[in-house]
């Protein structure tokens, strides 16, 4: 199994920015983390973050046909971006959304996903483990057969 961990906007910050919101960890240390678990439940695991929309929406029109599922934070794009809904639902891939923060426990524009409505599951306000989690779920949820 084939699995795409895809990070947004400012993601490239974890560790430095608003800790007190979304941890200590950096984000190479999660994808690290991630993907020793991966290696461990005989999923490959690949990587990509961008701060640019069309940079994700075109890894995601990539994944077509060798990707079996898509974990993704889309962070603030989350809340925006009609362009990046429509890239996953152009490619049919599966995915878990994630989110390090409660954002339903943040500002009301952080209440509303374009995403949720049409993702496998959401997981939300676990921190960095949220990601593991939804590795986790994901040899159930992205099976092929
Ligand atoms: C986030 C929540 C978003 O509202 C925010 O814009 C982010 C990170 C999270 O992981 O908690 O950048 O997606």
């Amino acid at each position: 199994m084939k699995i795409l961990l895809l990070n947004g906007p400012n993601l490239n910050m974890l560790g430095k920015r608003e800790p007190e919101k979304y941890g200590h960890a950096t984000l190479a240390d999660i994808v690290a983390g991630l993907t020793a678990q991966a290696s461990a439940m005989n999923i490959s695991l690949e990587h990509f973050q961008s701060n640019a929309e069309a940079d994700l929406i075109d890894r995601i029109h990539a994944a077509m046909g060798n990707i079996d599922g898509i974990i993704i934070n889309p962070a603030a794009f989350t809340h925006t971006s009609v362009a990046l809904r429509d890239a996953l639902l152009s490619v049919s891939i599966p995915f878990i959304e994630v989110h390090l923060s409660n954002v339903h426990a943040r500002e009301a524009f952080r209440h509303h996903s374009y995403f949720s409505d049409i993702a496998a599951g959401v997981i939300v306000g676990f921190g960095a483990k949220g990601y593991a989690l939804a590795l986790d779920a994901a040899v159930d949820i992205f099976a092929t057969n």
